[in-house]
This record gives structure tokens, sequence and C-alpha cells, in this order.
């Protein structure tokens, strides 16, 4: 017999209680009662026991196993994701100390480290294949628009599961290459993200498959809410403001969950960090609805008004959420943490991503590059104190998006005769990028 009391979902509505997954798939994924599609989940395990697992390195977010909703280990299918560094980065911090005299510690949270596709969609996609694998689900449908697809796409086929996988037309082609590569179906919608995920909406009627139930996916929460537990336990505290690139916002829908979870459970105290959110112009839909809301003094049901951009012109696909149906409870939640939802320049990622590149030697993919722009954006805004710890959740690596690479390069120069060379000179071929930097934000 397994064991059914290791957790239960329950209805964030009308408080039903589905006893597992099992019964949650056959509910079709929403409340029998009341018809919401969000639940939480609780779970039995001891608390304390946090603190014990604080104490060593995990291989894997699995290492949360007892607050995770798998029964069984041999069920796993893991890349080794989530088990990542949080890394100061100084650069930043001098930035925020030479042009704004702001004295903070900024943390980086490195998802592109991620085993299995180098984004912080891995550990969804690896609770989803095992959490599948279980419940002996063998069909799965899914829309994204390339990070959730992409893990998705790797981490079900390891688990032997069939996925239909759709993504917006402008979805990056190598992603779409690479999940096909691993036997999965890519269907290319012709249209945008909504028009993705109207389609995939179809497929799971028609073929009755299930279908991810998206940002607020009990899956996708309870698997990401482990970064927190992660912060704790290398940082010891929670930081005081979170930076993120938005799209449909299951980050900050997860950190608030671990937060109302863990908060008086533990012996750390487990606050809401300050979330400053960060779309760019070329979709941001909730930077509008929320200036809007901010500039008449958030009147009743703000939350419900936001704008739907049909085919935002952004390159940057997997942030292209133009209709953000999760507007009404991500505003909430980031107004209740203080927070804000900041827009940056988009013609501005390849500068930010050279910086990094030099400063770091690491390179970041584009929706990461928009996260370190908000940072600067907040930093001039001085929305940033002096004293504060800050996390930037870096989302992706340039796995994830490769020709951006092609655009990260400032000292090549075609040559004839060595009579055309000097000495290189690192210091020199980099100087003009700080100057670039200030460009940026001033
Ligand atoms: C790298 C990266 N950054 C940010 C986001 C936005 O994430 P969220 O679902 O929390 O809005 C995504 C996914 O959509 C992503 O892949
Ligand atoms: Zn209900």
């Amino acid at each position: 017999m397994k064991n059914t009391s290791k957790y239960q979902l329950k209805c964030v509505q009308c408080g039903h209680i589905t006893p597992d997954f099992k019964t949650w798939f056959a509910q079709k994924q929403c409340c029998p009662i009341c018809g919401n599609k969000q639940s939480e989940l609780i779970y039995f395990a001891d608390y304390e026991q946090l603190n014990e697992l604080f104490k060593t390195q995990p291989t894997s977010f699995w290492h949360y196993f007892d607050f995770l909703p798998l029964m069984d280990r041999k069920n796993i299918i893991s890349c080794a994701e989530g088990a990542i560094p949080l890394e100061r980065w100084s650069f930043l911090e001098d930035y925020a100390k030479n042009t704004q005299n702001i004295d903070c510690q900024i943390y980086v949270y490195r998802n592109d480290l991620n085993g299995g596709t180098n984004s912080f969609k891995d550990i969804a996609a690896s609770m989803a294949a095992s959490i599948f694998k279980e419940n002996e689900i063998s069909q799965y449908c899914i829309a994204s628009t390339g990070n959730t697809a992409t893990a998705y796409g790797k981490y079900l086929s390891l688990a032997g599961i069939n996925a239909a996988i759709f993504m917006p037309d402008n979805a990056i082609e190598v992603s779409q290459a690479e999940i096909s590569s691993y036997g999965q179906q890519v269907y290319r919608a012709k249209g945008d993200y909504t028009c993705a995920k109207k389609m995939a909406a179809d497929y799971a009627t028609k073929f009755n498959v299930l279908i991810s139930s998206g940002n607020i996916d009990p899956i996708r929460v309870e698997s990401k809410r482990t970064m927190v537990f992660e912060w704790l336990r290398m940082l010891g505290k929670m930081p005081d403001v979170y930076v993120q690139a938005i799209s449909g916002g299951t980050g900050p829908l997860a950190l608030d969950k671990a937060v109302r979870e863990l908060d008086g459970k533990i012996s750390q105290s487990v606050k809401l960090p300050k979330m400053l959110m960060i779309q760019t112009d070329k979709c941001d839909p909730m930077v509008q609805a929320w200036e809007k809301a901010k500039s008449n003094n958030f009147p009743d049901g703000y939350q419900n008004d936001y704008p739907i951009i049909d085919n935002p012109p952004t390159e940057i696909s997997i942030l292209a959420t133009g209709n953000p149906a999760t507007y009404p409870i991500v505003s909430q939640l980031i107004r209740r943490s203080g927070g804000d939802f900041i827009r940056v320049k988009e013609s501005k990622i390849a500068d930010i991503a050279r910086i990094i590149a030099y400063e770091r030697k690491t390179h970041v993919g584009p929706a990461s590059a928009v996260c370190f722009l908000g940072l600067l954006e907040a930093i001039k805004n001085r929305q940033i104190e002096s004293g504060q710890t800050v996390l930037l959740n870096m989302g992706e690596g340039i796995k994830r998006a490769p020709a951006f690479l092609n655009r990260l390069g400032h000292h090549i120069q075609l040559v004839a005769t060595v009579e055309d060379c000097t000495l290189a000179n690192m210091k020199e071929n980099s100087k003009n990028l700080w100057d670039n930097l200030l460009s940026i934000t001033f």
C-alpha cells in the first residue's frame, strides 16, 4: 500500500480537499465543487526537518523530497536541476555604489547552470515527468514560448511520456529542433502564444489528453518554490529585494507560496521580498496595466484591468505573453510585497549581456539580460536601498538562444596582413563597456 498521507491539494477558493494527483488529474485539474483551477499543496512533513536539510549540499531539488508531492523516489526523473549556486556579483554592487551611492549586496541565482536544459524551467519539468510517471500518464500536451517547452520535451522523453508541444510562430527554431530531436511532437502554431495556447487546449479536448494548466499549475509552483528553500540554505535569510523578468508569473506565485508555507514553521524569519518584475517595451502588458493602476491609486478591481497585446513585437519570444491572464493574481502579490513592475528597453539587451560576458565570463540568454537591465533601472530609480540584499533570478543561459551570442562580439577586425594587427589588450578592448552601461540607464 502506498502512503497517501504525504500531501493533499486544497482549493484556494472553496477549500475543497483533493487527496492526491491521481484524483486531481481525474478531476481534469480543477476543483470538483467550485470549478476553480488553482489548488495549493499542503504537506504533512515536519518542517523542523528543513533545518537538517539545510546542512547538506543538494545534488538536485529532490533533496527536499518530503516537501514534494511524489510518493516513491524510484519515479524521480532528474538531471541535477535545482542544485545551482547563488553568486555574489560585485561588479553590479560597484555599479550601485558608483552611480547612486547605494551599498547593497547583489546575488545572482544561476538557473543557467541547471543540468537539464539550462533554464529555470528544468525543475518543473523534472517534477512533472516524475509525477506523470508515478501516475501512469502516457500523453501530455503543453503550449509554451520556448523554455518550458524544451524542458518538458526533454524530461517527458526521459520518462517515456509522449508530449504534443505547441509553440508560437516566433519561437526560436533551435528549441523546436531540440524538442523534436528527443522524439516529441512539435506543433508550430500559425500565430502568437495566445493562439498556441488555444490550439493546445483544443488538442487536449479532442484527444482527451492531460494539459498543463499554465502558471498556476501546482506542479510548476510546488517545484519552483524550492528555490526559496535553497536561498534560505545558502543565504541563511530571505533577500530584501527579488528581481525577475516576467512572462506569466510562476516565479512570484511560487515565491509567495513558499513564504506563506514556511513563515513561523522554521527558525529563520521568512518574509516576502519586495518583488520587482521586469518586461521590455516590446511586450509590456503588465507594466502598462500597473502604471495605469498606480496613477489612479489602485482603484477597486484594478487587477482586472489589463491590455492584451496581439503578436507582441518582441524578439525575446520566451517573454512574449501578450495576454497576461495571471495579472489579476500576480499584480496583487506584487502590491502586497511593496514591489513594482518595471519597463526596460529591449534594444539594450546585448549591451548588458556584453558587460556580463566581460565581467563574469558568462553568457546570459536574452530573457536573463532583461532581468539585469531591470536591476539597473531599479538602481537608477533608487528602488534599492543601502543595506539591502538583492537577489536576481537569472532564468536562462545562452544555450537557450545560441544566435544571441552573435550579438555579443565587440572587437572583431577583418585583416589582410599582420601589419593591420596590434598586441591584444583586453582592458583597452573593453573600456567602453562601462560607458555604454551608463548610457543604458542615464
Ligand atoms: C528565462 C526566463 N525568464 C523569465 C521567464 C518568465 O517566468 P515567469 O513564468 O515567472 O513569468 C521565463 C519563462 O517564461 C524564462 O524562461
Ligand atoms: Zn473549490
